[in-house]
């Protein structure tokens, strides 16, 4: 297949504020925060443009045609048939993790996650003084798993949400029908209702795996889940704050939305075009976006895999991989990574300080200038 989009070209982000290259100074490659270096799908560029050149930009109310591209989407992409009703846009998927503790945990209630997990999981339930209940997650075959056994133990007394992230940030895991089965045997037999952040459902780089939304495991797990996406990972348009939460369940989606009126802001009319252009025309980008990341992702697993003491975790999906970097016995190795001139994330944000979280969404060139300082560093210690 002949390439439509250059992956390797590099793209220069001085100047745009950017949240991820404004962190360091041009000594440390920036490989944290979860966006991407490559410029966007020209249809979405396109789609923006076209916005932009109307030169009027007010309050827009999202349109019925756009509520059917998110359930052709559903349907084409995930195999689940969807109500346009069951919709709700939401300006970021944070922001809904936020609400639904918000709205859906009672006043002293615990909210269930299972961790390692990306941070946010831990501020939400905080962020509305509700109680946490953090399930590790066992790395059998060297994969995140939810322990069954020990989420049994869970005090569910006073818990009715639980927080899910699938596929699972960080760790990339692409959680399989079985094991979807089994948490929902829990979530069913505790009566909570699942929030299932799915944002990175369509970064699938396994050819063999393929992402099943929570709501489609059983009309139960549909009737009592929230799932969560978006089009700001897989296309990278994350700042343009645009997603989506689909309630099924009338009565949980009333609650949720009356906690968010007042408080969480309409979205903005650039949001809802770059989303709508990336479900609706994005796919051949995504296709060889998809290529280009699992190349990243196999030449990374190859570099670890030489390096002792730092042992990559195998990657399903997303652009984050999740590195063992414990076997180096640095006292400080977000400190040492920095100062080698690599920027990652600190596993203990995710609640494991023995890890390191690479964000390999960038230019092949980038990552290799990356691996060479950190085989310098290592070599001069
Ligand atoms: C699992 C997960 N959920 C949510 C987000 C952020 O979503 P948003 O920007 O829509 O709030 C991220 C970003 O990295 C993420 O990885």
């Amino acid at each position: 297949m002949s390439k439509q989009f250059d992956f390797d070209k590099p793209t220069n982000r001085h100047g745009t504020h950017s949240l991820k290259w404004d962190k360091y100074n041009d000594d440390i490659i920036p490989l944290w925060v979860a966006d991407m270096d490559f410029k966007a799908a020209p249809v979405i560029v396109n789609a923006l443009q076209e916005r932009i050149a109307h030169g009027v930009y007010g309050y827009t109310r999202p349109t019925q045609d756009w509520a059917q591209v998110v359930v052709d989407y559903y349907q084409r992409e995930h195999n689940w048939q969807i109500k346009p009703e069951w919709l709700v846009w939401v300006p970021g998927v944070v922001a809904s993790m936020n609400i639904a503790c918000l709205a859906l945990s009672p006043e002293h209630g615990t909210v269930i996650t299972p961790e390692v997990i990306y941070p946010h999981f831990h501020g939400a339930p905080n962020n509305s003084h509700k109680k946490s209940y953090y399930q590790p997650m066992s790395t059998a075959q060297s994969r995140l798993r939810v322990d069954l056994d020990r989420l049994n133990e869970a005090p569910t007394h006073d818990a009715k949400v639980m927080l899910f992230c699938n596929p699972q940030n960080p760790g990339g895991c692409v959680y399989t029908a079985d094991e979807l089965a089994n948490i929902e045997a829990f979530r069913a037999a505790n009566n909570l209702i699942m929030v299932s952040d799915e944002i990175h459902a369509d970064l699938i780089l396994d050819q063999d795996k393929q992402h099943i939304p929570y709501g489609r495991i059983s009309q139960q797990a549909q009737d009592n889940s929230i799932v969560l996406g978006a089009a700001s990972k897989t296309y990278n348009v994350a700042g343009l704050a645009c997603s989506w939460a689909i309630i099924a369940n009338d009565e949980i989606r009333s609650t949720f939305q009356k906690a968010m009126h007042g408080i969480v802001s309409e979205i903005n009319p650039l949001g809802y075009e770059a989303t709508i252009a990336a479900l609706e025309k994005g796919g051949e980008w995504r296709a060889e976006l998809l290529a280009y990341l699992r190349g990243n992702r196999d030449y990374l697993a190859q570099e670890f895999a030489s390096i002792d003491g730092m042992d990559m975790l195998p990657l399903e999906a997303t652009f984050l991989a999740w590195i063992d970097v414990s076997g180096l016995g640095l006292d400080d190795a977000p400190a040492f990574f920095e100062a080698s001139g690599v920027g990652m994330s600190p596993g203990a944000g995710f609640n494991d300080k023995n890890y390191m979280r690479l964000n390999f969404g960038c230019q092949r060139a980038v990552l290799e200038q990356a691996m060479q300082r950190i085989r310098k560093a290592l070599a001069a210690r």
